[in-house]
């Protein structure tokens, strides 16, 4: 079959009351991408000359989703009329009326089927002759899915849903996923014939199979050997537990792929991620969107990385980072805060309780321990003294600060921004830098420290302190 004679219809039209949710429920996330993301990227990779997704519910939004990302998709709307065979229909008024290959039809909330899967369906049914070929699988617990009725001799007979099961046929263990292909002109002679008397007053596409059958069409369903793929999510369970399955399969790949995750149950990866060789990820990690983290380098326990780009052997540890570039060989953690726009250069440092924003940290340079630091550019080599804050922020504007290279500042600065410190200046502790400081130049503006003698002996007579002061005076 060539591709030009290949329709793909994405059922998204759907409310998922079962969600019980204000957002639609093919919107709804698993491994970095809405449900309804993972099918439309394996319903674009079978090159389609057509890929519909039908909607309804919330249809800006997910119109608006679809438009950004898959651009080769065209939405179309479903009326007032409920039902995946309604829905089905409507996407077939947008096919050109010349179009007469085969229709595949996925579900927005059945989100592991694998392109390979559907591949074989498409073959199946083209080589077969059929005019309806669907995935079926055996369940372990069918509730919920249509029953696949066959006849005495194992032949596909019909699509029976659970509100309209008997008690018999509920005891059917093999189910339909959802997941067909169709011959498009029995699919329209079909569905014209489909009504909505049935126990949720819809116009089933389930229907749709026995028809093409008395019809004299041939129809078949195939039962998969790796049930997860047809898995559909309806509610929140299922979504937590389709979400793991799709974690094991993104941990399991990596790991053969020569990462070594130490806790698969604990880790999470989304399917836009990339990784290198001889990455480790410790328990707890979390990484999220377009997060790449180059060869050697250990992450974790408990990072949670987004966006963000982690240099050859570097290492994060207990962080979280958004938006940000961590260098080859540089280290981050435990409990830094990397907010977007910091990048930090190879070998540099951003140690214990540091928040960082909009910040460039050149090669070597470390911020060790307890500090802010936004808005700020920072040389290479330089030392950031324990608990300095750069003072970024005049209430009305945000401000730069500038330090140069090999510079080290004491404990406890204050920059207030904004500033330059050239390079190989120093800085006293207790220092609130508010002038420029010039290259070479110690800066410093601590008041000299008095001691009024015997003050507690005075002010606190009687204290402990009083007391401990009075015995430390007779030692001497
Ligand atoms: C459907 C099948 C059922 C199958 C199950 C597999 C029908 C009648 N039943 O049931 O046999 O076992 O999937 O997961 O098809 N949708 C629309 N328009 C609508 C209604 C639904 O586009 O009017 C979309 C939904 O957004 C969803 C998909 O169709 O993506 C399936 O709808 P859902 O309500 O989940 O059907 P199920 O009850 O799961
Ligand atoms: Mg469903």
């Amino acid at each position: 079959m060539t591709e030009k004679h290949l329709a793909v219809i994405v059922l998204a039209a759907g409310e998922g009351t079962r969600m019980k949710s204000s957002k639609p429920k093919v919107m709804h996330e698993i491994a970095g991408l809405p449900m309804l993301g993972h099918v439309l990227s394996t319903a674009s990779a079978l090159g389609a000359a057509h890929v519909i997704p039908v909607i309804r519910h919330e249809r800006d939004l997910i119109a608006e989703y679809i438009g950004t990302y898959f651009s080769n998709a065209t939405c179309v709307d479903q009326d007032d009329q409920p039902g995946t065979g309604r829905a089905v229909e409507c996407a077939l008024d947008a096919l050109p009326s010349d179009f007469n290959g085969a229709v595949v039809v996925t579900s927005g909330d059945v989100p592991l089927l694998e392109v390979s899967t559907l591949e074989a369906l498409i073959e199946a049914h083209v080589d077969g002759g059929y005019a309806v070929s669907l995935l079926s699988s055996i369940a372990e617990d069918p509730t919920g899915y249509g029953r696949i009725v066959r006849t005495a001799d194992d032949e596909f007979e019909a699509i029976v849903e659970h509100k309209d099961a008997t008690e018999a046929q509920l005891e059917i263990a093999e189910v339909n996923a959802g997941i067909y292909v169709f011959d498009s002109a029995v699919l329209r002679s079909a569905l014209a014939e489909v009504d909505a008397a049935n126990a949720q007053g819809e116009k089933y596409l389930t229907d749709v199979a026995a028809i093409a059958l008395r019809a004299g069409h041939k129809v078949q369903a195939l039962a998969v050997e790796d049930n997860w793929q047809v898995a559909g999510v309806n509610d929140r369970l299922q979504l937590a537990e389709v979400s793991a399955e799709l974690n094991w399969r993104i941990c399991e790949a990596w790991m053969l792929a020569g990462v070594t995750i130490v806790d698969p149950a604990s880790t999470w990866i989304d399917v836009t991620v990339s990784l290198g060789q001889d990455v480790t990820l410790l328990p707890g990690t979390m990484l999220h969107g377009m997060t790449t983290v180059a060869e050697g380098a250990s992450v974790g326990p408990e990072v949670v990385l987004v966006d963000t780009q982690v240099g050859a052997r570097a290492s994060v540890v207990k962080s979280h980072v958004k938006s940000s570039i961590i260098g080859d060989g540089a280290s981050v953690g435990p409990y830094a805060h990397l907010r977007p726009g910091t990048e930090l250069s190879a070998d540099g440092k951003i140690g214990t309780f540091v928040e960082t924003k909009n910040v460039k940290i050149g090669v070597g340079t470390k911020i060790p321990h307890l500090s802010y630091v936004g808005d700020a550019e920072i040389g290479e080599h330089s030392n950031i003294g324990a608990g300095t804050i750069f003072a970024n922020y005049d209430g009305v504007e945000k401000h730069r600060s500038t330090i140069g290279s090999h510079v080290r500042t004491g404990s406890h600065n204050v920059f207030v921004a904004p500033i330059t410190i050239g390079d190989g200046a120093y800085t006293a502790a207790g220092t609130v830098v508010r002038k420029d400081v010039e290259p070479g130049a110690l800066a410093m503006n601590v008041a000299p420290q008095r001691n009024l003698a015997d003050w507690v002996l005075d002010k606190r007579p009687g204290s402990k302190a009083a007391s401990a002061a009075e015995s430390a005076k007779h030692k001497k």
